[in-house]
């Protein structure tokens, strides 16, 4: 298939705004699905990677939540037809041995996968005036009217559900959820303390409160998103409204003694630290969010305590398997997440970049 001309929203550098572009898009390789994108949610991926990436890595083309129609596929795509509703997610080789093992988000392919910008051969999809524009953004790059993905990445759903509704499960409601569901696996014994509440926690709220997880605890600076945490149940905790007390002891009062299971997507320092030394013996704490480099944690409290703090990739989900399973769980009402999406059009994306850092939404999804 010869190359589509498309309009994409790019940025041009770290901190540019995003902006709109005609581009050409290749027609799909053989291994490549053309997407026509209906909708894409804005995670905060999206803005903290452009800011990590060299100069000469723009103009680029983010947006790793994607969500849309068929129009062709390569001659070696099975499974998905032009015609097929898909969400996009992230892409894994599906053969080195952490893929052959099901967990795909720690593919050792998966940083040339999903983040150097361009295919393995190093073409670029996206061109204009026959100057390549970096995409391949989680194999995707859907802030863009089309994209190109992958069998690896692409998730057929039913074609009678409102894909704008859909959108985030390719990211953010699935690092969240997998947290609670896949790395946590929290019961009603349990309890689990939430560091910032926004798309991601607020996810891992909603997949707690869904299996019945005895306390939920939110900690965030906006009273907004804590408010959004009570929905479900959560009990608040909102550093600035202390006093004397400090987080460490709020968490441990609320949890009766300490979290069994913790969940990080604030990526300050302060607060991981913080977040580990409010861990229950033997209780874990994941590290979701993107940006701080390091932080610091009291050794002999994670020894004395058999406390563990990992990280995690889209809570360790696989999206072929997640994104069906908490579909479920939503149409079940174990999942309820729907509430948290606002939609905006996709000129309305620098809009909806400042209503989710005032806390006005939680989770912008952009529809053309
Ligand atoms: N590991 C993964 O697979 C994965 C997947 C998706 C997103 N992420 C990362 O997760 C993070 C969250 O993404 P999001 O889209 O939910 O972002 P978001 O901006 O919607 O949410 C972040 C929340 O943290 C709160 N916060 C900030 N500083 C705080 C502090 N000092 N104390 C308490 N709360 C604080 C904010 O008020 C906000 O509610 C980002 O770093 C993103 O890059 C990681
Ligand atoms: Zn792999
Ligand atoms: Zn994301």
């Amino acid at each position: 298939m010869r190359s589509v001309q498309t309009t994409v929203v790019v940025k041009n550098g770290p901190d540019q705004a995003f902006t709109f572009e005609e581009v050409d898009l290749d027609g799909p390789r053989a291994d490549e699905v053309l997407v026509r994108v209906v909708a894409t949610g804005l995670c905060h991926t999206d803005l903290t990677v452009p800011t990590m990436l060299p100069p000469e890595m723009f103009p680029n083309v983010f947006g790793h939540e994607g969500a849309g129609v068929v129009e062709a596929v390569g001659s070696d795509v099975s499974g998905i037809a032009p015609g097929d509703h898909v969400l996009m997610s992230l892409r894994s080789c599906r053969s080195c041995p952490s893929c052959a093992a099901g967990h795909v988000g720690y593919c050792e392919s998966s940083l040339l996968l999903n983040y150097m910008g361009m295919r393995m051969d190093g073409s670029t999809a996206y061109s204009r005036g026959g100057a390549p524009v970096l995409g391949s953004f989680f194999g995707q790059s859907s802030f863009s009217q089309h994209a190109i993905a992958y069998a690896d990445n692409c998730v057929v759903v039913d074609a009678s559900l409102d894909l704008t509704r859909l959108a985030p499960y390719g990211c953010g409601f699935m690092a969240g959820a997998g947290s609670v569901l896949n790395v946590l696996d929290l019961g009603p014994a349990d309890s689990l303390v939430v560091y910032g509440v926004g798309a991601v926690g607020l996810a891992a709220v909603a997949a707690a409160a869904g299996a019945g997880v005895g306390t939920i605890v939110a900690v965030d600076v906006l009273p907004s998103r804590l408010e959004a945490a009570g929905q479900y149940g959560a009990v608040g905790v909102d550093p600035s409204a202390l006093g004397d007390t400090s987080v460490v002891d709020a968490v441990k009062e609320a949890t009766g003694g300490g979290a069994t299971g913790a969940v990080d997507s604030t990526s300050v320092p302060a607060v991981l630290t913080d977040a580990a030394r409010a861990l229950a013996p033997r209780g874990t704490l994941v590290v979701l969010g993107l940006g701080a480099p390091e932080f610091a944690v009291d050794a002999i409290d994670l020894m004395q305590n058999g406390k563990i703090v990992r990280g995690s990739v889209e809570g360790d989900s696989d999206p072929l398997e997640m994104i069906p399973r908490m579909l479920a769980l939503t149409a079940s009402g174990a999942f309820d997440v729907d509430r948290l999406i606002t939609p905006y059009r996709f000129d309305e994306i620098n809009q909806a970049v400042a209503d989710v850092a005032s806390g006005a939404v939680v989770k912008p999804v952009l529809v053309w």
